[in-house]
């Protein structure tokens, strides 16, 4: 058996696993996905640039009997290309499949299937028209998105969901010039746009987007905005603030430990809480109050025992009426 030393090893929850997998676009994924289980939408889960598994983690939890997920990666091995091989150097030099296989198995029993490969292979591997939803994010150059938008088209159901990282980061230019070409020249219509991502569907648009809109209208942590461009009714979602209602996210099978009770202090053991009477609110009870501290001390017992009684009476009729039990002195 593990130890807890040899467990913390393991994400705790998906917000552990490092990528770039921010809570709004968990959100959408996860509105996607749901919309599509809502409607008895069946199909394979596709992911063409899987890093560590965040964004993959979530896709797994969308699975359900008979539906297969494909996450393609090259995990380490050799790079097609000089500017890829200098993407891969800059940002995914850690990277190994390992890592990848440990993070996916701590939140689920099974791996997906893995094709271990350039993005461009992804064709030979899973059937056209087979897929309800594909993740691109893989390489960020112009060439490489332009042929895995294209793999997506082929890949996807009529109405399936498609969705483009970093289609206008600063700097990815060349996934903003693939994206939006595919809008404007490749029949890809968008259904949302977030600050990383861009939702989009080769099927119709509007009743996902309209389902959508209502969806992100109802939640006070998304901002929404829509406009027309070149023919295209363009959603906006922004998170308002750093902290976002999360959605249901698939739980680790490593927990962190819960953290052991604070163990109390000498002082705190040995003095036991003192239950303080409540502090005077009004300039009359604090007359009052200042009334019984000055008068003798027999005496301001006496007064005390009278207004207890009045009040355990007071208390009792209230409770036979149904009344608040308050009553004035
Ligand atoms: C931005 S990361 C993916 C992040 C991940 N989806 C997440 O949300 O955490 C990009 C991944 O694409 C892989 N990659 C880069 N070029 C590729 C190519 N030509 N074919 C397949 N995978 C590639 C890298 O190895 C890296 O793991």
């Amino acid at each position: 058996m593990a130890t807890a030393q040899e467990t913390h090893k393991y994400p705790g929850d998906l917000n552990d696993v490092p990528g770039w997998f921010w809570p709004l676009d968990q959100v959408l994924f996860s509105w996607f996905l749901e919309r599509q289980e809502r409607q008895g939408t069946r199909g394979d889960l596709l992911e063409l640039g899987a890093y560590m598994g965040k964004s993959a983690i979530l896709l797994g939890h969308h699975l359900r009997d008979g539906e297969t997920l494909t996450v393609c990666d090259l995990f380490g091995t050799e790079p097609p290309d000089a500017a890829n091989r200098a993407e891969a150097a800059k940002s995914y030099s850690t990277l190994t499949r390992q890592a990848f296989e440990r993070n996916y198995l701590s939140f689920h029993e099974a791996l997906p299937a893995i094709v271990q490969d350039v993005s461009s292979t992804i064709t030979d591997e899973v059937a056209p028209g087979t897929c309800r939803f594909a993740h691109i994010d893989a390489s960020h150059l112009y060439e490489h998105v332009h042929g895995d938008i294209g793999a997506a088209r082929d890949l996807l159901l009529p109405d399936g969901i498609v969705v483009l990282d970093d289609f206008r980061s600063e700097h990815t230019p060349g996934v903003a010039v693939a994206a939006w070409e595919a809008v404007l020249n490749r029949g890809l219509r968008p259904v949302c746009l977030s600050s990383q991502k861009l939702y989009g569907t080769w099927g119709d648009p509007e009743p996902v987007q309209e389902e959508l809109l209502a969806a992100l209208r109802e939640r006070d942590d998304v901002a929404v905005t829509v406009e027309e461009a070149a023919g295209h009714r363009l959603v906006r979602a922004r998170a308002k603030g750093k902290r976002m209602r999360p959605p249901s996210l698939p739980s680790s099978r490593h927990p962190a430990p819960a953290p052991a009770p604070a163990t109390p202090t000498p002082r705190a053991q040995a003095r036991p809480a003192q239950a303080r009477p409540p502090r005077p609110r009004t300039p009359r009870e604090r007359a009052r109050r200042l009334a019984l501290d000055v008068l003798p001390p027999v005496v301001t017992r006496a007064v005390r025992r009278y207004r207890a009684t009045q009040r355990a009476k007071a208390g009792a009729t209230a409770q036979n009426t149904g009344g608040t039990g308050r009553s004035r002195p």
